[in-house]
């Protein structure tokens, strides 16, 4: 019998999380929660709203004034009704999200947001804290890694198919800050949990990659 899963899903930046999540949950007719849109999401209304992030008071406030969605026709994330899924993804954001996510107070706001779209399961979500924090009694906790130049490379191509014009020297130095402040920070720092599976993917295509993940679903089921 098949009760519904709750995947997690967590990861270095541009590493091939979102890609895995969105096909499994296509696969298994799950949702998909990319919280990693989120936490840009807050990011991008404190940065419109000038909020100095060593003011708590301030960031406090701004809170307050934040919703956070998701579309379900395209799973397109809205903040405060606004789709904003391409303003997120562009270097801006991606320069503040880390300093961001570090902050308390935005980590606890978007953790119970989370489990709350997540508590009836039949749900994958991908982040930096999914298997550690959100849902540590996941069914399945995947952990995906990359080297950091395929990562670079990949978050490229990315970038510039989407029409941005980015150079390689900011990617990669974004990425690789990012990957710093996330698995350094106090509050719910990146890391592996101790049940969770390793899937390297340098050398896997997206495909393999998918097929990987959901071998590993079946396995689950089978011994259940
Ligand atoms: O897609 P990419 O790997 O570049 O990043 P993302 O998943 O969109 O996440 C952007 C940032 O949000 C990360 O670098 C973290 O700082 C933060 N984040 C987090 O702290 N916790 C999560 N569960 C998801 C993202
Ligand atoms: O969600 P995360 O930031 O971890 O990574 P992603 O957005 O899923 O993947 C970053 C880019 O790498 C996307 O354009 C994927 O299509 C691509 N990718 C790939 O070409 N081959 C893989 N095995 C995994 C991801």
């Amino acid at each position: 019998f098949n009760k519904p899963l709750t995947i997690a899903i967590d990861g270095y930046s541009a590493c091939g999380k979102s890609t895995l999540a969105r096909a499994l949950a296509k696969r298994l007719g799950y949702s998909y929660i990319d919280t990693g849109a989120m936490y840009r999401a807050v990011t991008l209304h404190l940065q419109r709203q000038n909020v100095d992030l060593d003011d708590e008071g301030a960031v406090a406030g701004a809170m307050q004034s934040l919703r956070i969605t998701f579309r379900p026709s395209d799973n397109h994330v809205l903040l405060n009704g606004e789709d904003v899924e391409s303003e997120i993804r562009g270097l801006a954001v991606s320069k503040l999200v880390s300093p961001v996510a570090a902050l308390s107070i935005v980590r606890r706001a978007m953790v119970e947001q989370q489990r709350q779209m997540g508590k009836d399961g039949g749900v994958i979500l991908d982040g930096r804290d999914i298997g550690t924090v959100v849902f540590p009694d996941a069914d399945l906790k995947l952990f995906v890694t990359a080297d950091l130049d395929t990562r670079v490379d990949r978050r490229l191509r990315e970038l510039r198919g989407a029409g941005r014009e980015v150079q390689r020297v900011d990617v990669a130095a974004n990425l690789e800050e990012r990957d710093y402040i996330d698995s350094h920070r106090d509050d719910s720092p990146l890391r592996q949990a101790d049940d969770a599976i390793l899937l390297d993917n340098t050398d896997l295509g997206l495909d393999e990659l998918v097929d990987r993940g959901a071998a590993l679903v079946a396995d689950l089921r089978a011994d259940r």
